[in-house]
């Protein structure tokens, strides 16, 4: 009898929050369920614990639970230092126990697995993770521009979805925590927001910066009577004006001198390489490549010339 109720004791003392977790694991299965759901992509989980053993268990066991709802209905892949494909995995699963750890995991990470279009769930496995702690990890996001992120945790036994919206009426770059989703209000009022949306449809007016050298046909520069802003036309040029009003951004140009320079380790490139590398612009652009780099996944484009040939008709 005494034994059977330390036992009781113990179990209770190693899981103070057993129906919190519960209830966060659901939540985060259900997220999985509706948005992560893919014929032939992966989940990746990774996970990483800054603090105590209790809260390595508190992961671990959050992570079981979780595995355990979703019941085979996700391909999941643990995060592998000597990965199997060379691709990046789209959908990220990321378990930290606050923004130490989160800082820790990115600085051991290769960057170039995280794909700047996937969809990201940022579980934080300790209960109530201070606000600076969110900002923290926002910022973490913003820096790697993961925009489809959202970060799921208890707070005072209410589980929160937060998020942030880069571009909005009125702000540029505004990485501000925003409460997307209260469990608890859910009960109440039954409309789920959207997790996942296209939060780089609408620009809002930002201005972006694009860099770029003339290149005639692709690039051309009109001469502006002004000096102050650089203009440019061409067929990629066109192109840019295009997206910008279809995506609402402003849009501005710097001239790369040295042409497509030289691609070296961070630091030593030069002319547009080192522009598009130290993020001195938004993107690039160029004949034949181009190149977004910051706000959205890498865009490879080739030119496409249409030249009427005689002997064999119509090539491309
Ligand atoms: C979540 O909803 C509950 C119930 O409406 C409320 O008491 C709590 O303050 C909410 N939490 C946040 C962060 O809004
Ligand atoms: C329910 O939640 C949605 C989305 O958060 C909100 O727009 C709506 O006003 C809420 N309705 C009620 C009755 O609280
Ligand atoms: C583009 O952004 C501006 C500035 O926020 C806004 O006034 C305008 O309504 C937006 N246009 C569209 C089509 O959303
Ligand atoms: C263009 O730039 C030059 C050198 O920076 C400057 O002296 C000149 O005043 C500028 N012209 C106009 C029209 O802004
Ligand atoms: C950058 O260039 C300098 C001078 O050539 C060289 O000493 C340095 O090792 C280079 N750095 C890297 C990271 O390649």
């Amino acid at each position: 009898m005494f034994w059977s109720h330390v036992l009781v004791a113990i179990l209770l003392s190693h899981h103070p929050s057993t129906a919190d977790n519960e209830q966060l694991a659901q939540t985060v299965a259900q997220i999985l369920l509706q948005h992560f759901v893919h014929p032939f992509e992966a989940v990746q989980i990774d996970q990483a614990i800054s603090n105590q053993a209790a809260a390595f268990h508190r992961q671990q066991d959050l992570i079981d639970t979780i595995l355990r709802m979703l019941g085979g209905r996700l391909v999941v892949r643990r995060y592998s230092t000597r990965p199997t494909i060379v691709e990046p995995y789209f959908f990220h699963l990321i378990f930290v126990d606050g923004d130490e750890a989160l800082t820790r995991l990115l600085a051991e990470r290769n960057i170039i697995n995280y794909e700047t279009s996937g969809l990201y769930l940022l579980v934080i496995s300790e209960p109530e993770p201070p606000d600076q702690s969110i900002d923290s990890v926002l910022a973490h996001l913003w820096n790697l521009h993961l925009v489809n992120a959202n970060v799921i945790f208890n707070r005072n036994g209410h589980v929160l979805v937060y998020t942030y919206f880069p571009f909005r009426e009125g702000h540029c770059e505004h990485i501000k925590p925003e409460l997307l989703f209260n469990l608890t209000t859910l009960q109440e009022n039954f409309t789920r927001p959207t997790f996942y949306c296209n939060r780089l449809r609408n620009f809002h007016g930002c201005a972006l910066l694009g860099g770029t050298f003339e290149a005639k046909p692709y690039t051309i520069y009109r001469s502006t009577t002004s000096n102050a802003t650089l203009q440019v036309g061409g067929f990629e040029g066109d192109l840019m004006q295009v997206l910008a009003r279809q995506l609402n951004f402003s849009l501005s140009w710097k001239n790369a001198p040295g042409q497509w320079g030289f691609a070296r380790p961070l630091g030593n490139s030069t002319g547009l390489m080192k522009m598009a590398q130290e993020e001195d612009v938004d993107f690039a652009i160029v004949y034949k490549k181009m190149y977004f780099i910051s706000l959205s996944p890498h865009v490879y484009h080739q030119c496409v010339v249409l030249f009427d040939d005689n002997s064999r008709g119509m090539n491309r």
